[in-house]
């Protein structure tokens, strides 16, 4: 079977079957996961990644770890779900989606508090697999209002991986190229790398090139220079939270690539589902940022390149200032500035 037609993140015979993308490209290994403490690992150490991925694996993660729960009382079961839903969501701290996945499933079983816990617990697979199935809806949107930016031909720089391996569908900001391909159009990607983890590299790379799109593979440092020789004409990238006020967290690196898009006067889009907006978040200074273990920077791929005992700063994430985007392709439609008034709108009809 080809990486198009491939699920990476599944629901069989009562357990979550994923691939495990700490070992890609090298080898394509899935793990099935029965346990709440295995969909925890999975999640803090990347093996699923990428905001809307880790948000349905989260809402898996909980239907399992409230399946053996006794039968017996509604209210002994909600405390237990209430238990296991703060577990999973202390698995990582940025991406928006991980708690809103699992806020959304509380929710529904809050709701049912007057029926039968078989009941309630049938309701929360269907509302983890309500989650799956809305997220690859989502991604195609994302992709077809994404594809008005595309001309044939062009340039397109993103950093870090946002296709397949990261949402339950086509992606995010790689969704407009998938359908771009599809409809016989030419777009050259360029994949910067993201160091310290490589999700550009072992991730973008692959998946963009095993779908036979044009893609180039450049390493962080390169991104500028590539936009100096006017070989991008558009930025897209992905999101694990985005504030009100338009601010955007994403993987480290996200920022540099917008100054010197700015700086060349290139678009900078951001693309992500309704689930990344955060209005809760006023701006980027209130997001949380993931400091990471300083041996993803020491080491790269296994190879120590840095001496024992240097000093390490290891955020996974950054800030990109409201003022530096473009436009945020959702869902929806695409939204431009001023995000502190055109966000919110997003969900007037809900
Ligand atoms: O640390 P990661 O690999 O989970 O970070 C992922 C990103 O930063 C992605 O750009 C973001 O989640 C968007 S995924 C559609």
């Amino acid at each position: 079977m080809s990486a198009a037609e491939e699920a990476y993140i599944r629901w069989e015979d009562g357990r979550l079957v994923l691939i495990d993308q700490t070992r890609l490209p090298g080898e394509k290994r899935f793990l099935v996961l029965d346990t709440v403490e295995d969909v925890f690992e999975a999640i803090r150490k990347l093996r699923v990644r990428g905001a809307p991925a880790i948000g349905v694996a989260a809402a898996y993660g909980l239907v399992i770890g409230v399946q053996e729960a006794p039968e017996t009382s509604a209210e002994a079961f909600l405390k237990r779900l209430a238990e296991q839903k703060a577990y999973l969501a202390s698995a990582r701290p940025t991406a928006v989606n991980l708690f809103w996945a699992l806020e959304r499933m509380e929710k529904r079983a809050q709701a049912l508090r007057d029926h039968s816990v078989p009941e309630i617990k049938r309701a929360l697979l269907d509302e983890a697999m309500a989650i799956q199935a809305e997220d690859q809806a989502t991604c195609r949107a994302i992709g077809e209002h994404g594809l008005s930016l595309l001309k044939d031909g062009m340039g397109v720089l993103t950093h870090c991986n946002t296709g397949k391996l990261a949402t339950a569908g086509i992606g995010t900001a790689v969704a407009p190229i998938y359908l771009a391909k599809a409809r016989g159009m030419h777009i050259r990607v360029f994949a910067d790398e993201t160091r310290p983890l490589l999700q550009g590299a072992r991730l973008t790379a692959w998946e963009l090139k095993e779908a036979g799109v044009d893609v180039t593979l450049i390493t962080d440092n390169m991104a500028a220079m590539v936009m100096q020789r006017g070989w991008v004409e558009l930025v897209i990238v992905g999101a694990d939270r985005i504030a009100r006020n338009g601010d955007v967290a994403n993987k480290i690196g996200t920022y540099g690539v917008a100054l010197s898009a700015r700086a060349h006067g290139i678009p900078f889009y951001v693309a992500a589902p309704r689930s990344t907006i955060d209005l809760d978040t006023a701006a980027g200074e209130d997001i949380v940022i993931e400091e990471r273990d300083a041996e993803e920077v020491v080491t790269c791929h296994g190879c120590r390149i840095a001496p024992v005992g240097v000093k390490v700063y290891n955020p996974a994430f950054d800030v990109t200032p409201h003022a530096l985007v473009t436009g945020i392709i959702t869902e929806k439609g695409i939204v431009h500035p001023p995000y502190e008034e055109n966000l919110p709108k997003l969900f007037d009809a809900d």
